[in-house]
């Protein structure tokens, strides 16, 4: 008992189930780095304030920097009766250096240590999600590169609407993570303010610098409020959700090379690495990978929400209620990062049947907006021009026939305003290359899109 820091207004032991209901050590140790980054920092700091000695700052630098050694070299025992990651290392510090160690602590608390741990870390992790996004990005634009004549249905309700090229539905994901990016980007300069210096709430009574602290560890400023900084938990729940919508848009991209892999479609194929087959049917190879993604969307929304209720109704400041958000956070965080890096290189490798989706993008009468344009354009009102069309359409289920397969005589039964010219407009090509407005689908335009996604992407 006598090891916890704070025994001394305790008469009796811990109870054993409470010590381990109460830990956070086997989860807040993935932050030991961060959490001995800070207390070089703070030590540095102490001593430039003359808190403590020049000397003292040296013993308990080397101390961390051993104990950061030992860590990293597996050569640590987390104890459980040391409740968290803070009170570990302190406690070994003290243990390794003496009581000097003790005065690491001066002018600080766990609670704007940790706040300042989980933003490190964070921070850390999400220049690395940052990294994940480009190479996503990446490989969306170099599918669509790599496919700009490949011409593919384009569904709204999942049923045939219009032709658009892969390579447009490609950019569209790519806009989406462009997005993503964006508010990843947005977490992390609100994330980068430095609460150290709160104290357990009110602030402190030593003369510290939080404005060197900051600097030094690479912070762009400091918190302007004490209850605030050791309360607030705003940019986890930001973090939590950017990722949710990030999950949201790769289950839709996941949804779709489902589709798309299966036999019905069979539009894309995604290589045997991200695949698995069936114990019992020889035939199948099963799209697990995005499967999955799909999946743990869920645990990801789920986390959102747990934080969220964490932290709902909340008194100022501090809660052990807090000590529960890493859980959430470091799951989120492992969830997105595996889930982007796969997705990265299973877009990558991907192989596109581009023969498959013509003829797929060739039935459903995918052209029929293009007559009615057609018709609209030689003065028809557009309502009047959709029914038309509709007949036209009803005709053609009739008669087993597509659009372009009508004769000229056929077609004027339904309008005397259609003429031969009808012809350069009804085919897939000539309906996709037609839509050329900036984000439509015509070729042109998907090449300057790609164009454009290039060049900021050089910047
Ligand atoms: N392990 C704690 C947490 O994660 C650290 C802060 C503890 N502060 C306290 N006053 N008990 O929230």
């Amino acid at each position: 008992m006598s090891e916890k820091p704070w025994a001394g207004r305790f008469t009796q032991p811990t109870d054993k189930f409470v010590e381990e209901f109460t830990a956070s050590i086997d989860f807040d140790k993935r932050m030991y780095s961060y959490d001995i980054q800070g207390s070089i920092a703070h030590a540095r700091m102490l001593a430039r304030q003359g808190i403590i000695a020049a000397e003292e700052a040296d013993t308990i630098v080397g101390g961390l920097e051993a104990i950061l050694a030992d860590i990293d070299a597996g050569n640590f025992e987390f104890s459980v009766s040391l409740e968290d990651i803070h009170m570990n290392i302190e406690a070994r510090l003290i243990e390794r250096i003496g009581a000097v160690g003790g005065k690491l602590h001066t002018a600080r608390s766990r609670n704007d240590q940790v706040a300042l741990d989980v933003r490190l870390y964070l921070r850390d992790e999400l220049k690395e999600i940052l990294g994940y996004l480009d190479k996503l990005q990446e490989a969306l634009l170099a599918q669509a590169e790599g496919n700009l004549s490949v011409i593919m249905p384009g569904y709204t309700h999942l049923q045939t609407a219009q032709p658009v090229l892969f390579a447009h539905h490609m950019l569209a994901y790519y806009e989406m993570v462009k997005r993503d990016a964006g508010r990843m980007a947005d977490v992390l300069k609100r994330l980068n303010v430095m609460p150290l210096g709160a104290g357990a709430l009110a602030g402190t009574t030593f003369p510290i610098d939080r404005e060197w602290v900051a600097e030094q560890l690479g912070f762009d400023g400091v918190t302007r409020n004490s209850l605030d900084s050791v309360s607030d938990r705003d940019f986890a729940l930001e973090f939590c959700s950017a990722s949710s919508i990030l999950m949201m848009h790769l289950s839709r991209l996941s949804e779709e090379l489902i589709l798309w892999s299966s036999a019905d479609f069979d539009f894309v194929e995604l290589t045997d690495a991200f695949c698995t087959g069936s114990s019992i049917m020889p035939q199948k190879k099963n799209p697990d990978v995005p499967e999955l993604v799909r999946g743990k969307t869920g645990r990801v929304y789920g986390n959102l929400i747990s934080l969220l209720t964490l932290m709902k109704s909340l008194p100022l400041a501090y809660n052990k209620d807090m000590q529960e958000d890493k859980e959430p956070l470091f799951d989120t965080i492992d969830t997105v990062k595996g889930s982007l890096k796969i997705f990265a290189d299973m877009i990558a490798e991907m192989k596109v049947r581009a023969e498959n989706m013509r003829v797929a993008a060739a039935r459903g009468f995918s052209t029929a907006t293009d007559v009615a344009d057609y018709v609209v354009r030689k003065g028809l009102p557009f309502r009047q021009a959709h029914e038309v069309v509709g007949k036209t359409v009803r005709y053609c289920i009739e008669n087993k026939k597509d659009i372009p397969e009508l004769s000229i005589d056929e077609f004027k039964q339904f309008s005397d305003l259609i003429a031969d010219d009808i012809y350069d407009y009804v085919t897939l090509d000539a309906s996709v290359n037609a839509r050329r407005a900036t984000g439509g689908t015509a070729r042109e335009a998907v090449e300057r899109e790609i164009k454009r996604a290039r060049n900021e992407r050089k910047k």
